[in-house]
């Protein structure tokens, strides 16, 4: 059972998915804390409305970026949080972060990696004219979008696609590949060795 902290700035749904796999038993861990950057991000809603307990910090708060981190750092070892999951959370982390919880943190891309990444992932994909995209579940590094891959899932694009239908088909895999990966991670499955993600057998 692991101890897991989620930061998203927005409407959280894949928080939502992974709060439905825990009390479903297919995560083997707890969400002791959600933190957030954006005071109205529905994420904290939902939370809230599964009596996890959340914080906003406040970003104005702070003389910079390291000073903000170490504030979230600090709320997340308070709780003793083995695994920080970004959902949709809207701010790069700095070196301070990605040391304090190294190999320890997953986000969630809306795009089959290294294409894509960056901000607006499925706009990007439908004006290049792809036939293939998907998400990518990866641990984070120093980078953009650039950690160790640990799921992927492919969906197909159609020349009929806007970024609005795009966006939609690719949340559905998404709520179900982040699930997933957070129950590998706290089963002890996944192995980091490089750029590559191994995946032990049970
Ligand atoms: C998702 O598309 C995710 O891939 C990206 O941000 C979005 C968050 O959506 N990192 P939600 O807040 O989980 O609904």
């Amino acid at each position: 059972m692991i101890n897991i902290g989620v930061l998203a700035s927005g409407r959280g749904t894949n928080l939502q998915a992974i709060i439905e796999a825990v009390e479903e038993g297919k995560i083997k861990g707890k969400i002791s804390i959600v933190i957030s950057d954006n005071r109205n991000a529905f994420a904290l809603k939902r939370a809230e409305q599964h009596n996890i307990e959340t914080q906003y910090i406040d970003f104005k708060c702070f003389k910079n970026r390291e000073d903000y981190d170490k504030k979230v750092v600090e709320c997340l070892k308070d709780k003793e949080i083995e695994l920080v999951v970004l959902a949709g959370y809207m701010r790069i982390l700095t070196h301070y972060f990605i040391n304090a919880y190294k190999n320890k943190i997953m986000n969630i891309h809306p795009a089959l990696l290294p294409s894509f990444p960056g901000l607006h992932a499925q706009r990007q994909a439908v004006e290049y004219g792809v036939k293939l995209s998907g998400c990518t579940v990866h641990f984070v590094d120093e980078g953009v979008d650039s950690g160790p891959i640990i799921l992927q899932k492919s969906v197909e694009v159609s020349a009929d696609d806007t970024e609005e239908s795009l966006v939609e088909k690719i949340l559905k895999k998404e709520h179900q590949i982040y699930p997933q990966a957070i129950q590998l991670f706290s089963q002890g499955r996944l192995i980091i060795k490089g750029r590559k993600v191994f995946i032990k057998k049970r």
